[in-house]
C-alpha cells in the first residue's frame, strides 16, 4: 500500500500504469475530478483510455440510472461532453441509487469493464459515494472481487477507508494506493444533486419522442404480468437490442388496446428494441418543466 498527499504525483505515477484502475471515495472526497484528470495525463502519453462511470446518481457518461462506458483516444474527447452520444455504452440499472440494487450495479460494472478490456490500455472506474456501514462495504467489496482492477486508489479525509485497506492487504492482483485529499473539495448539498440529475435527465430527454412498441414483438424483465401490474406513468424503462445491449432509455407513458405500450424517448431506431426494463425512478418533474 502507497500512501499520497499530492494528487499530481499519483496521477504522474497511474499514468504510466496499463489496466483497471478503480476510484474509491465517500461523496465529494474528488473521485470525478481525479478520474478527469488522471484520463487527461492517459491520454497525453497517447494511451487509449476506457472512462467508466458508476455512478447511477451523478453519472458523467449516461443518463442517471445508467452505468456508462466511453473510449476516449484524444485529450479533446474530454474537452467535450462526456454524455454525447459517440462511443458510449450504456447498462440499466433503473435506479439514481445503488441501494437495493446491488445486483444490476455490480453486473454492469463488470460487463461493462470487459467490453473493451483488451482493445484500451487503461480502464479508468469512478464510483458512487456508497462506500459506508454494511451495505456499502458490501456493495464496493463484490464490485472490486468480480472486477478485479490492478490498482485501486482509496480517496480519504482522515483514515475513513480504513475496512477497505483490511480488505485487500494480502491482494497479490490489486495494488492499493492511498490519496488524502484536501480540505477545500467544494461540498455539494443535497438540492445540488438533485439540481445536477434533473438537468442530466432533461438534457437526455429534450429531443425525445412519442414512439409506439407492439407488445408482440417484445420481451419483458420483470415478466409482462408483473411489469404491466408495477409499471407506473414516468417510470424509466431500459430498452435492449436482442444482443442485450442497452440502446438507450425511455419512460413509460401508457398501454394502448392490449397490444401497444407508448413511451417517450430519443432512442430513433425503434425497431431495434426487443427487451424493455422497469426501472424504480420516475422522472416526471423535469420533462415538462
Ligand atoms: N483536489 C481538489 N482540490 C480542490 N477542489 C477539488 C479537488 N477535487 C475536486 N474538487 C472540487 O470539489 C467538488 C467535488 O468534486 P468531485 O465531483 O470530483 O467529487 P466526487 O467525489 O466525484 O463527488 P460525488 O461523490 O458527488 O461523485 C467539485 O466542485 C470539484 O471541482
Ligand atoms: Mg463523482
Amino acid at each position: 500500500m502507497e500512501m499520497f498527499e499530492d494528487d499530481q504525483k499519483l496521477i504522474e505515477i497511474l499514468s504510466r500504469q496499463n489496466g483497471i484502475i478503480f476510484l474509491l471515495g465517500q461523496t465529494d472526497t474528488g473521485k470525478t475530478t481525479f478520474a478527469r484528470n488522471l484520463a487527461q495525463a492517459l491520454l497525453e502519453k497517447n494511451k487509449t483510455v476506457a472512462f467508466l462511470d458508476s455512478d447511477v446518481g451523478q453519472s458523467t457518461i449516461g443518463p442517471p440510472t445508467t452505468i456508462g462506458l466511453k473510449i476516449l483516444t484524444d485529450p479533446q474527447d474530454l474537452s467535450n461532453n462526456l454524455s454525447n452520444n459517440q462511443s458510449c455504452h450504456l447498462y440499466f440499472v433503473g435506479s439514481t441509487s445503488p441501494r437495493g440494487h446491488f445486483l444490476p450495479m455490480v453486473i454492469g460494472t463488470y460487463k461493462l469493464s470487459r467490453m473493451f478490456f483488451k482493445k484500451v490500455e487503461t480502464t479508468i472506474i469512478d464510483t458512487t459515494g456508497l462506500v459506508h456501514g454494511i451495505y456499502g462495504r458490501t456493495l464496493k467489496f463484490y464490485k472490486i472481487s468480480l472486477v478485479l482492477p490492478h490498482h485501486l486508489v482509496l480517496l480519504e479525509k482522515e483514515n475513513e477507508l480504513y475496512p477497505y485497506k483490511e480488505m485487500f492487504k494480502h491482494s497479490t492482483k490489486i495494488k492499493v494506493y492511498v490519496l488524502k485529499t484536501h480540505g477545500d473539495i467544494k461540498e455539494k448539498s443535497y438540492e445540488d444533486r438533485v439540481k445536477y440529475r434533473n438537468q442530466k435527465f432533461y438534457q437526455y430527454f429534450k429531443d425525445a419522442k412519442e414512439q409506439t412498441l407492439y407488445l408482440e414483438n417484445l420481451s419483458f424483465f420483470p415478466p409482462f404480468e408483473e411489469f404491466r401490474r408495477r409499471v407506473q406513468k414516468f417510470n424509466v424503462i431500459g430498452l435492449e437490442d436482442p444482443s442485450q445491449n442497452l440502446l438507450g432509455i425511455g419512460v413509460f407513458l401508457d398501454f394502448e388496446n392490449e397490444k401497444r405500450i407508448k413511451i417517450l424517448s430519443p432512442v430513433r431506431d425503434i425497431g431495434q428494441i426487443s427487451l424493455l426494463k422497469l426501472g424504480f425512478a420516475r422522472v416526471e418533474n423535469f420533462l415538462f418543466p
